[in-house]
């Protein structure tokens, strides 16, 4: 059977970056024979104008049911001021819940092309490829107690930091695992010095490490990882890392590759029957409002979130490097969406494109 793929492409610019990723599904199927189970539905404000939910109940049963997830975005201005409870992000939210997506994968590459985007100096940058796992389930965004209370005369603002061994574990296991088809270099940060999750943190990687001999693993405090990120990223291959500090150092790791429009992410969950992980694909940028319907959407970030599916969750290795690689020869010959240029001379290229170039690439490789 061929593998199953959901695709969500959500509000704003969300559909019109899949309508280029489904191209190349298409060309995928025509010219390489590699075919997938397409299905597509709601969610966010779409979800929400059609249901008055912003997931439907049978659009969950099918996310769990499928090899893998690939959604756009969601949100917009029109969906603002709806109730707390029906918001697009909790259409996201509920994905990431249901489907128990503990292990967020943030990679950061250079591509060379875009070295001088980054923030940083380009030989600091030029040819990372570093990947960042976040534990996303935990920590102190869900921790109990949490809230404000009074105490005394004033009110005091609480949340809590909790961390069981088998969260770390899960999580440090995929990053592990990634780490093996990788450069087999691990740094798990935390702050063992200061915080008693931390502490556990480290003892139970460690633990885990012991399984993965050929993993060569390292420990940093957070505050001196995000250091080492902006000094010289390239001494890391995987960082393993709580919800929390995985927030701020990929976000912090993202910026040193340049534009929002580049960025892909994968977040994994259990293996299902089948061994493949529950995962759901998804670029890091929102749907904005700002240049939606307009045909200026980078797409990329959506294709290498694809190409991190046909990687992670389809075993198809081969099939990712080569798009990876058609991406990168269309930055390198100069097609670019407007957030990849600064030059107010240049006229960018559309969304459409974009693709197009990308699928371009593909024929010529
Ligand atoms: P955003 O990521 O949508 O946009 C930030 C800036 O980056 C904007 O100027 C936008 O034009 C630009 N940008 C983003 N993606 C781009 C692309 N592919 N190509 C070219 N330029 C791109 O974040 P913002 O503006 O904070 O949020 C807008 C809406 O998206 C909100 O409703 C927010 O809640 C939602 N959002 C949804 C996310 C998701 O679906 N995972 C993540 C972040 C925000
Ligand atoms: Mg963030």
């Amino acid at each position: 059977t061929n593998p199953s793929l959901l695709i969500l492409p959500g509000d704003g610019i969300g559909p019109e970056v899949m309508a280029e990723v489904r191209k190349i599904i298409g060309w995928m199927g025509d010219k390489r024979g590699v075919t997938f189970d397409v299905s597509e539905d709601l969610v966010g404000g779409a979800a929400y104008d059609k249901h008055g939910v912003p997931l439907a109940d049978e659009t969950m049963a099918k996310a769990q049911k499928v090899d893998a997830v690939l959604l756009g975005a969601v949100g917009g201005p029109k969906y603002d001021d709806l109730d707390f409870s029906v918001k697009p992000e909790r259409g996201l939210l509920r994905l990431r819940k249901e489907m128990d997506l503990y292990s967020n994968l943030r990679p950061a590459q250079c591509f060379d092309a875009l070295a001088d985007f980054s923030s940083l100096k380009k030989d600091i940058v030029s040819g990372l490829d570093i990947m960042i796992v976040r534990e996303l389930t935990s920590g102190v965004y869900f921790g109990e107690p949490r809230g404000i209370f009074e105490e005394g005369n004033e009110r005091v603002g609480i949340n809590t930091q909790r961390y069981t061994e088998s969260e770390i574990e899960r999580g440090a296991r995929s990053a592990f695992e990634l780490a093996m088809k990788r450069s087999k270099r691990l740094c798990s940060m935390e702050k063992a010095n200061v915080m008693e999750s931390g502490i556990l943190w480290r003892e139970v990687v460690t633990h885990v490490g012991k399984d993965y001999p050929e993993v060569e693993l390292s420990h940093m405090y957070a505050d001196n990882g995000a250091m080492q990120l902006v000094r010289a990223p390239k001494q890391f291959d995987v960082i393993y890392t709580d919800n929390l500090f995985g927030d701020i150092l990929s976000d912090c790791a993202a910026m040193l590759t340049g534009s929002l429009g580049m960025l892909p992410s994968a977040s994994l969950g259990a293996p299902m029957a089948n061994g493949r992980p529950k995962a759901l694909y998804e670029p890091v940028h929102g749907s904005a409002p700002d240049i939606a319907g307009e045909g200026k959407a980078n797409p990329c970030a959506c294709i290498l979130s694809f190409a991190m599916a046909l990687r992670y969750s389809f075993d198809m290795g081969e099939e990712a490097d080569r798009l990876e690689a058609a991406v990168e020869k269309v930055l390198a010959d100069g097609i670019r969406t407007g957030d990849l240029l600064n030059d107010a001379g240049v006229t960018p290229a559309s969304t459409s494109e974009m693709g197009n170039a990308v699928i371009a690439a593909l024929d010529a490789s």
